[in-house]
């Protein structure tokens, strides 16, 4: 099935440079550039901050610290984080001065004048650290079924390891900015590169100590969020209100790549312990994950993607018998935030590793393991009970092993490395590289696991030429939600998309929304646009047959001027909708259908003999206009059948599932480690999709950027915490160079949907998780080598390739004797 596949709606002024984004905004006179000033140690007690030297400088406006913060205290779920710290600083680019100068030079300058007197303390940097110094925030959680220790002790084989898996930077071009515009009698209007305007307000007001009535936070676009700016936004622009309340100046922060790595978090990093049970098919009988994870010096979203990653810990495996256990780890890092997949990918990647290792241990296929293990009728129950409704998962596994030609590509491999591990010398051409095929699976829980973040508001205004705005508490950050609204809305409405246009998301027209984030942007907002929508549909509908039964000479337009015929009105309760179709711009009710209206009606016999009525969209608009019927509604939309217990574990977590598979080929060089993408073959589940072209973009996307996170994406501190990889040159995202040489991605036809709307699934994070393929393909080309060398088994069952797997893991995995020195972390 073929749909029609409008492109983004800024796809020609991102083209052409039109598209504006924060700091694109015209500059006013007098308007300051601001900065931070922070130190390079995790941890430090502060005893004097000296600002005076640097306010002398010339083009220095105003220097804010902690004391001039009305209630220093933020965070998305626990506000445990000053906005400015101020005795002890907690991880190395914590804010300790906020700088506003008249240019950027006067703010470096500024910047470096400020004098600071601090004793630095001992800093916890890593996991293990942590967990010695019982450093934790919040405590441990749990999601049990069955008895592990009795499936473990029966199991025929057993297995244990530990996973260790790094953050990664989001990398967005567009780095955190926001600009304030300081407005009369203490209101504040502040522009932000956020995905979540109203907890933006919330901080700036929170800061500034007004009411939230008192801010409204605007967002036209972002030049990519990726969780990024889900939380970590909202202080930054605080820094910006903040300047600009203290000089009654418009005040312009926009971070350099530096700052903004240095100083926002990133993906969480996780440590995994695990011990899992089969049987001699590789069926697992048994799993117990102790999950810890880096949550940085204070919590922002920590525990939620926690919770994410013990939610995904079966992934597309169902297994009997399960005891998942997860500890956020309070360290001197910058607060890790959420990324893509939230918790999912680390969950993920441990059930997809174990079972390329089970393969290993059994020397049998992994798809086969992965076969047999995947959620079926009968084993369709998650481990927090939830029934895995719509499961297209055994069938994406079937669809894929034939469309990717799975089992000729693994025997030709097998040949492939068997020639190059029997080459006598391993420098010859044709023996430089190993190659490795692995597929995996994704099933990504689509819903808020926090229920009351399950909720959405929208805007939608007919105008009398019967063009439409729709406004939402929706964030476009490149992703499509602003076109996916306007596709919903068109449909609803039966008029073409051009007339419809998605306005700037402002705090003063959606308030209480939720972070454009867990991939709900368009599921919330799109079913609250379409609610909006059908009561304007019901009330035109109503109209469109009153007009049916007068004639055309006595109808508002002609008659509304002179008041020389009653004002028509609706009854908005009758079942209107249902006797009218909005389609081709056009409001049509069928003759059959008209009979109906009319033989109860004696205000004209003029459709007696009526092939049908009809009206045009924009005319039905003005009629309503001149008849004072509204031409405006607001939908809230709030998703049902949602109950997940955080304290028992237990419950309906999802509204539905997204699927994939994904099959990734990959080339490791023996000499270097680098690792090459030879061909992906991926095969997404979105239920029905609303726009097929955007959806490609997202999954491709997300994958490139998987492979990034999965491979040359490393973070490297230095000992006191101090992020040394902050820029492009040291911080190896993918290039185009990276993608896969060959890249197939098909779209599952998956008309059985019935849980979201318009049978849609969400796309945006789901697919960055097959990217755990390009990983667990690495292992299954290190794998080839195990098989012929007992002390490389060896050494890769008690060392686990971690990720990223960089050329120098790669490496050390694919040959340890080349190694005498310890992994450089
Ligand atoms: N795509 C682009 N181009 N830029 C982004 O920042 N963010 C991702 C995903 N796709 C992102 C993106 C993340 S983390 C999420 S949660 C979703 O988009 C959010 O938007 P949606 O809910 O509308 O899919
Ligand atoms: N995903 C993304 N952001 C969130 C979530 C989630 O599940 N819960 C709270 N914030
Ligand atoms: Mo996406 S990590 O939920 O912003």
């Amino acid at each position: 099935m073929k749909h029609a596949s409008p492109p983004h709606d800024s796809s020609i002024t991102h083209v052409t440079g039109e598209s504006e984004y924060v700091d694109d905004r015209t500059m006013l006179a007098g308007e300051l550039f601001v900065g931070c000033f922070y130190l390079k140690v995790a941890h430090a007690e502060i005893d004097a901050i000296d600002t005076s030297a640097a306010l002398k400088i010339p083009g220095v406006a105003a220097i804010v610290t902690a004391k001039d913060v009305a209630h220093n205290a933020w965070g998305p779920i626990f506000q445990d984080q000053p906005i400015i710290a101020d005795k002890v600083t907690e991880f190395a680019g914590e804010v300790l001065a906020v700088v506003g100068a008249t240019t950027p030079e006067a703010l470096r300058r500024g910047l470096a004048a400020i004098k600071i007197r601090h004793r630095t303390r001992p800093a916890i940097l890593t996991i293990g650290e942590a967990i010695t110094r019982k450093s934790f925030i919040g405590g441990e959680r749990f999601i049990r079924r069955g008895d592990v220790d009795k499936a473990l002790n029966d199991a025929p084989h057993r297995m244990s390891g530990k996973l260790v898996i790094k953050g990664a930077d989001h990398f967005y071009l567009e780095n955190q900015s926001a600009v304030a515009y300081p407005k009369e009698a203490g209101q504040m209007e502040v522009h932000s590169s956020t995905q979540h305007p109203t907890e933006t307000q919330h901080v700036v007001a929170e800061a500034l100590g007004v009411n939230f009535s008192d801010v409204v936070c605007i967002v036209k676009r972002l030049g990519g969020g990726f969780g990024g700016k889900e939380s970590q936004s909202s202080p930054i622009a605080a820094y910006a209100a903040l300047v600009a309340n203290k000089t009654k100046r418009a005040a312009r922060i926009v971070l350099t790549k530096d700052d903004d790595m240095i100083m926002t978090g990133k993906r969480n990093p996780f440590e995994i312990h695990y011990e899992v049970g089969f049987d001699k098919k590789g069926n697992i009988l048994a799993l117990r994950s102790r999950l810890y994870s880096d949550g940085g010096a204070y919590a922002d979203l920590s525990t939620a993607i926690m919770e994410r990653a013990m939610l995904h810990s079966d992934n597309a495996y169902f297994i009997a018998n399960v005891e998942v256990i997860g500890q956020v780890c309070k360290t001197n890092c910058h607060p890790h935030t959420a990324f893509r997949g939230f918790g999912g990918p680390k969950g993920v990647a441990v059930i997809e590793g174990i079972i390329e290792d089970i393969a290993r241990e059994l020397k049998l296929d992994a798809l086969d393991i992965r076969k047999s293990n995947v959620y079926r009728e009968g084993h369709d129950v998650t481990h927090y009970g939830q029934v895995v409704e719509n499961n297209r998962l055994p069938s994406l596994f079937n669809e894929l092993e034939k469309t990717s030609d799975y089992r000729r590509r693994r025997s030709d491999i097998s040949l492939f490395n068997h020639n190059v591990l029997t080459a006598t010398n391993r420098f010859s051409p044709g023996a430089e590289t190993l190659r490795g095929l692995s597929m995996t699976a994704v099933k990504f829980g689509i819903s808020f696991t926090t229920k009351f973040l399950n909720q959405g508001n929208a805007l939608v205004q007919v105008h009398r030429d019967g063009s439409i705005q729709v406004s939402t508490g929706a964030v476009e950050m490149g992703q499509g939600v602003n076109t996916r609204i306007a596709m919903l809305v068109a449909e609803e409405f039966g008029v073409s998309l051009d007339t419809i246009r998605v306005m700037t998301t402002s705090t003063e027209k959606n308030a209480n929304t939720s972070p454009t984030a867990a991939s709900t942007g368009t599921d919330i907002n799109g079913a609250a646009a379409v609610l909006a929508a059908q009561k304007i549909k019901q009330r035109l509908s109503a109209l469109a047959l009153k007009l049916a039964i007068i004639s055309p000479e006595n109808w508002p337009s002609k008659t509304a001027g002179l008041g020389s015929f009653p004002e028509i009105e609706i009854d908005t309760l009758d079942d209107s909708p249902g006797l009218t179709d909005f389609s081709g711009n056009k409001i049509v009710i069928p003759r059959r259908k008209l009979s109906n209206v009319s033989s109860n009606n004696t205000a004209t016999g003029q459709l007696k003999n009526a092939e049908r009525f009809s009206i045009s969209f924009p005319q039905l608009v003005n009629e309503a206009y001149l008849s004072r019927i509204s031409l405006g509604e607001y939908g809230h939309h709030r998703t049902e059948n949602l109950g997940f217990n955080k304290l028992t574990g237990q419950g309906q977590a999802f509204q539905y599932f997204s699927q994939g598979a994904a099959l990734s080929e990959v080339e490791v060089n023996r000499h270097s480690g680098e690792i090459k993408v030879r061909r992906v073959d991926i095969l997404m589940d979105v239920g029905r999709p609303i726009n097929e072209s955007l959806d490609i973009g997202q999954v491709s996307g997300a994958f490139v950027q998987g492979m990034g996170w999965v491979t040359t994406e490393n973070l490297v501190y230095d000992n006191e915490g101090y992020l040394l990889s902050h820029s492009p040159s040291t911080y190896k995202i993918p290039s185009v160079q990276d993608t896969p040489r060959e890249f197939n991605i098909t779209l599952d036809h998956n008309p059985g949907n019935k849980a979201n709307i318009r049978g849609t699934k969400a796309v945006g994070e789901p697919p960055l998780l097959l990217a755990i393929s390009v990983w667990s393909a690495v292992k299954d080309a290190i794998r080839y080598v195990s098989e012929r060398d007992a002390d490389h088994l060896a050494f890769n069952r008690t060392h686990l390739l971690p990720i990223p797997a960089t050329a120098e893991q790669t490496l050390r995995h694919l040959d340890p004797h080349l190694f005498t020195a310890p992994v450089i972390k």
